[in-house]
């Protein structure tokens, strides 16, 4: 995934895994939008079989599978989660709601070809309830960031975010009613740059159109 691309390769369509654990709607915005920003999805992986995001790939012809976490251990969840992979051989891991510590090897193997999408501004609040956070800490503005996937939890470099004002009267819930549409937005736009080669992970920096990115990128002014 480099500048040095051919022209060739870059109108294949990035082929693209996606794991998740429950509702699946950014897995649906990126589905919606693949033909659009040239990407195509091999596979959808839950850890849960009751996750609602199997159903839409279900009926939109997603092949899915689910990895139930809860018949393996934590290395044969990683092991079968790979063997999954190795079938497929996508070239971008994306994380959508994906409720599930992944083993320190399993990082390690997809350093630079896997990303998250996380409900706050990281490096802000890590972790769950960042919605709660927000509201406690009183924060005036609230948000989403994608970054690649490090052994830290939520803190590996982060490529892009976007961002919400907090109004007197929000809840957590409100927040994260008003967050999501913007984070279907960011996780499409900024997939399509992995689709264009344009973006990637050199010594723990990110690279966009060969030049180092100093700040995340924020959605409606740089995407
Ligand atoms: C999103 O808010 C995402 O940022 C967080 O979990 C939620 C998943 O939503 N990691 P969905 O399953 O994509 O609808």
């Amino acid at each position: 995934m480099n500048a040095s691309s051919t022209t060739a390769e870059r109108r294949q369509p990035l082929s693209v895994a996606v794991l998740i654990s429950g509702r699946g709607s950014n897995f649906r915005a990126l589905h919606q939008a693949a033909d659009r920003i040239g990407i195509r999805i091999p596979v959808v992986i839950s850890n849960r079989p009751d996750a609602e995001g199997l159903k839409y790939a279900q009926t939109a012809g997603v092949p899915a599978c689910c990895i139930d976490r809860r018949k393996y251990s934590r290395s044969a969840f990683d092991q079968a989660l790979q063997a999954k992979l190795d079938s497929l051989q996508p070239e971008l891991l994306v994380l959508a709601g994906f409720m599930h510590i992944l083993g320190d090897a399993f990082v390690a193997d997809w350093s630079a070809r896997m990303i998250n999408i996380h409900p706050s501004l990281l490096p802000k609040y890590p972790g769950l309830n960042t919605h709660r956070n927000v509201l406690a800490n009183g924060d005036s503005e609230h948000g989403a960031s994608v970054h690649f996937v490090t052994a830290k939890l939520d803190g590996g470099p982060v490529i892009s975010q976007c961002r919400i004002p907090v109004m007197p009267e929000d809840s957590p819930q409100s927040l994260a009613r008003r967050l999501l549409p913007e984070e279907h937005r960011l996780l499409v736009r900024t997939v399509e740059l992995f689709a264009g080669r344009r973006v990637e992970l050199r010594d723990n920096l990110i690279c966009l159109d060969e030049r180092l990115l100093n700040d995340a990128l924020q959605l409606d002014q740089d995407l």
